[in-house]
């Protein structure tokens, strides 16, 4: 990383940034060829709530406050829509402070983009068609259908709202034929749920007790792993015979529909956290079975999120999107009687288990914006000091208007078959946000401090 620019000689990352490249450009003639503009939207700004920490400025000739760099452009291109800007794109550097990960850096890059008088169906197909018109150009290959799935599904089939249906082992409820047979660890469980990993019945006690080693690791957290082989004669061998004997298991092959060879791997627990365990373990046992070509691209879109998700910290409902996601009209009346119940006019593009891009359409009604604010615990005033700007422009009349923005580090990774967005970005930060060719963040000047106010305001808020 500190000689990156000799990294960058290689043809393999060249490659890469030439495939980045390309799918700009092919990006910006598919959008400029259906009339979007191009529209740079600032920099310096104040904080926009997409869920994670702002990086700050201090100003020098505002002593004492600070910018938020922009998570997205969001509320600037909600602006543009009231200004009559109908199709705004953007190809913009966006900033968030969070953990980093394979698939996540500080500073990333999005294709922005915004309409007006749309409805959800407009902006699907406006944006299925992008990502169709990337893989054609770039990769010479067809992407298939973009198939959609609710939200509630994708939890109760995957486990998670970003499912890779490159592969089935969908989950089963195995509550019904292993509940109330006398084993307790089952019996005292919110959920038991399972999944059928074709051909694995052949996968050794020690390949066993290593997944059962995977799953307990703390990045999983599971208890325990319990399996049942179905054998090619058509009887079970499971780690849990002592309680199920053959009847009993041969119920189980016949609710998930497990044929021989299979392997049954079932898990337990609260429902929150087994389907996130499970959903991890199907991930891995797809990997282990060679089920997750890179280059096997099978998107789709989820839709119909939860409009708000609780948060246990802080004892309040918080935007599972942003704030500005309208609820659909349907729900309206769920508001206040049952907040968490409420789906939202929002969407994820998921391709092989990523999330792409995601997007929704917006409230474009002050008073309909001001309920949310007062859902999310704005008082009437934090909202109008924070959002005042967004909700006096509604007041000029806004046109309905809906977006969404992809990753465009990931779209590139995925088209090029990788998983790690840094090798498809020239001069990625590690995973401490650090740039360590030029070495950044560093210490500034001891002037700078006084010349941007910084001791004397840490000074005062102590
Ligand atoms: P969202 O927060 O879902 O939506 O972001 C859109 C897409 O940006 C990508 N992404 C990232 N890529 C790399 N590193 C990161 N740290 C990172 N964070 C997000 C993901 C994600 O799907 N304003 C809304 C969009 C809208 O409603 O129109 C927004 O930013 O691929």
């Amino acid at each position: 990383m500190q000689y990156r620019y000799l990294d960058l000689r290689r043809g393999p990352v060249q490659s890469n940034l030439l495939l980045r490249h390309r799918i700009n450009i092919e990006t910006r003639k598919y959008l400029d060829s259906i009339d979007f503009i191009d529209v740079e939207t600032p920099v310096l700004i104040k904080s926009t709530p997409e869920g994670a920490r702002d990086f700050v400025v201090p100003s020098r000739m505002n002593p004492g406050q600070f910018y938020a760099l922009p998570q997205s452009p969001q509320t600037f291109k909600q602006l543009l829509m009231v200004s009559g800007i109908d199709k705004y794109y953007q190809i913009v550097k966006c900033f968030r402070d969070e953990d980093l990960r394979a698939d996540r850096q500080p500073e990333f890059t999005q294709v922005d983009c915004e309409m007006s008088f749309v409805e959800q169906e407009d902006i699907l197909n406006t944006f299925e068609g992008l990502v169709r018109h990337l893989f054609t150009t770039v990769l010479d290959r067809e992407i298939g259908d973009f198939p959609r799935m609710t939200y509630d599904v994708a939890m109760e089939k995957y486990g998670i709202d970003k499912p890779d249906i490159r592969f089935g082992m969908e989950f089963q409820d195995m509550a019904p034929v292993t509940q109330n047979q006398g084993f307790n660890v089952f019996d005292s469980a919110e959920a038991v749920l399972g999944i059928v990993v074709p051909g694995a019945a052949s996968f050794t006690r020690k390949q066993l007790d290593g997944l059962t080693d995977w799953v307990k690791r703390p990045q999983i957290g599971a208890r325990g792993l319990v399996y049942c082989k179905v054998n090619d004669d058509g009887t079970f061998k499971s780690s849990v015979d002592k309680f199920y004997d053959q009847d009993a298991l041969a119920k189980w092959a016949a609710h998930t529909d497990a044929k021989p060879g299979d392997l049954m791997l079932v898990l337990c627990g609260g429902l929150d956290a087994t389907r996130k365990q499970l959903a991890e373990l199907r991930l891995h046992m797809g990997s282990e079975m060679g089920l997750r070509d890179p280059f096997d691209f099978k998107p789709l879109w989820v839709v119909d999120f939860p409009l708000l998700e609780w948060d246990e910290e802080t004892d309040r409902y918080h935007a599972m999107h942003h704030p500005f996601t309208s609820p659909k009209p349907e729900h309206m009346d769920l508001i206040d009687s049952d907040p968490g119940a409420v789906r939202a006019n929002a969407y994820d593009m998921v391709i092989n288990g990523v999330e792409i891009g995601g997007g929704s359409i917006r409230i474009h009604d002050k008073d309909v914006q001001a309920r949310m604010f007062d859902l999310l615990g704005f008082s009437p005033e934090e909202a109008e000091a924070q959002f005042g700007f967004l909700m006096n422009a509604f007041r000029y009349g806004a046109p309905p208007h809906g977006g969404l923005a992809l990753g465009f580090d990931r779209l590139c990774s995925m088209l090029g078959g990788v998983n790690t967005i840094r090798d498809f970005i020239a001069f990625p930060k590690n995973n401490q946000g650090r740039d360590v060719m030029i070495d950044a963040p560093s210490p500034i000047h001891g002037d700078q401090y006084d010349e941007l106010f910084l001791a004397s305001t840490a000074a005062d808020k102590e």
